[in-house]
């Protein structure tokens, strides 16, 4: 009996020490970056078509890690975050809108580089 346990207790211990260090980037990618890119399109007027932003008082999304976007979003729609244009455009997104906005601009690719 004994015997026939322990890989059985040593099996389960691997797949949980895993799926929590698994964990992080599992909600970091728990959106679909295609649906969000279509959503974004109603964002791209203040913040860019690639999230470098166009309008000079809106912060640039790409590349921001998911995390921080989705709960910068759930922020302004649950009034933590205020702002009049941000806090009006987040009651319109739904829990899957905000995961696949963030993870369309977190896929977002951007080069930093010092003035030479
Ligand atoms: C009319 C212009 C405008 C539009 C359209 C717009 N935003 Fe914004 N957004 C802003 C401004 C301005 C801020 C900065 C607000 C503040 O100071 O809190 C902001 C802030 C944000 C932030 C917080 C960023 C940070 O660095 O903390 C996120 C995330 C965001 N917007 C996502 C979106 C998404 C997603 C959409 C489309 C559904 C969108 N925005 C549409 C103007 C806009």
């Amino acid at each position: 009996m004994k015997r026939r346990r322990t890989p059985v207790c040593a099996a389960f211990l691997v797949g949980t020490v895993i799926s929590l260090s698994g964990m992080p980037a599992a909600v970091a990618q728990s959106g679909d970056a295609a649906a969000g890119r279509e959503k974004a399109q109603a964002c791209s007027v203040c913040h860019g078509q690639l999230g470098i932003s166009t309008a000079p008082d809106a912060p640039n999304l790409a590349a921001q890690p998911s995390i921080y976007l989705a709960a910068q979003l759930r922020a302004y729609r649950s009034g933590d975050r205020k702002h009049e244009v941000m806090s009006v455009l987040s009651k319109m997104l739904s829990d899957a809108d905000i995961d696949n906005v963030a993870a369309w601009f977190s896929s977002l690719q951007i080069e930093v580089k010092p003035v030479p």
